[in-house]
């Protein structure tokens, strides 16, 4: 399979989630019969994904309240029409871009993601979303730029989370450019073919499935392109703990909790773990993105 990231779902198949699991079941019927073992297995393994509720029930987003139903339950006073983005920095068209003139030039698929979060738990999701390189191309990245800078919405009188100040809000996040612009990484839009729900980051947030889910920031505003690796907001928070490349690796542990393993949220109480994969299991398509760096070191 060229694209293993991918299936054959477009958002012209606009599905409700009983015909899509009936969908999914036909393309794992097709892979039925491959006997494979261990972490392969896994890595090989058709993606189950889990359930709406799952998915937007237990959530990490720390502006509204830092309990995992916190999200579910006061993200909906966010205001998130009219939403526009700010590209700015090292770009040829910087300006204000509006969400509905992104939309409009976007082409929007579906991608069946591993996410893992660096607190060892799981889930299988079907985003829908478009890649991050169109949209940078749309403001014409320039040839100084190594870096891309990701700022999260600040509004307090929506964000009661924000009201606290443990974190120095606005939330930043940061990815090496050849990160940016790698097919992997998306702008999610929706899940389930339907609009993406406050909780989960809307109207638009990052994905990139190979690193630990922190990386992946939420209801986003400003994009910035620059020469110099912006401070991400759990680096600055603990930068023993969290690194700004945040792969997932399970040979290296968090200093407080083994990275070996993680617990598929949905499987119930006493489901077993299930082994972690080296770069959540896109080893193949980002591993050459590291070549000569010491992954065993915290990064
Ligand atoms: N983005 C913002 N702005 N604020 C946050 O608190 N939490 C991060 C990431 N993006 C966070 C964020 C963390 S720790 C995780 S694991 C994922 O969002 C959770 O995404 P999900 O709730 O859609 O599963």
């Amino acid at each position: 399979m060229a694209h293993r990231w991918t299936n054959d779902l477009t958002r012209n198949d606009a599905t409700p989630e009983a015909a899509f699991f009936n969908r999914r079941q036909v393309m794992m019927g097709a892979a039925a019969g491959v006997a494979l073992t261990g972490t392969s297995a896994r890595a090989e393994e058709a993606l189950e994904p889990n359930s709406w509720e799952d998915i937007t029930q237990y959530n990490n987003f720390y502006e509204f309240g830092t309990g995992k139903e916190d999200p579910a339950t006061y993200a909906s006073a966010l205001t998130t029409e009219p939403w526009s983005v700010t590209i700015d920095g090292l770009v040829d068209r910087p300006g204000d871009y509006d969400f509905k003139d992104i939309m409009a030039e976007m082409t929007v698929e579906e991608r069946i993601y591993r996410f893992r979060c660096v607190e060892a738990w799981s889930m299988v999701i079907p985003w829908n979303g478009f890649e991050l390189a169109d949209l940078l191309a749309m403001a014409g990245v320039q040839n100084q730029a190594r870096y891309v800078r990701f700022e999260t919405l600040y509004r307090p009188e929506e964000m009661r989370g924000q009201n606290s100040s443990f974190i120095d809000w606005p939330y930043v996040e940061g990815l090496r450019l050849d990160e940016a612009l790698h097919p992997l990484t998306i702008m999610a839009t929706g899940i389930y073919d339907r609009p993406i729900p406050n909780q989960n980051g809307a109207p638009l947030r990052l994905v990139v499935p190979w690193k630990y889910g922190f990386k992946s920031i939420k209801s986003i505003v400003k994009i910035t392109l620059t020469d110099e690796q912006p401070v991400n907001t759990w680096k600055q928070l603990q930068a023993s703990e969290y690194g700004f490349f945040a792969n997932v690796n399970p040979e290296v542990d968090h200093p407080r909790w083994s990275q070996a393993t993680e617990r598929k949220i949905g499987g119930g109480l006493f489901s077993p773990r299930q082994p972690t994969l080296m770069f959540n299991g896109y080893e193949e398509e980002v591993a050459s993105l590291y070549e000569g760096m010491d992954l065993t070191r915290f990064y």
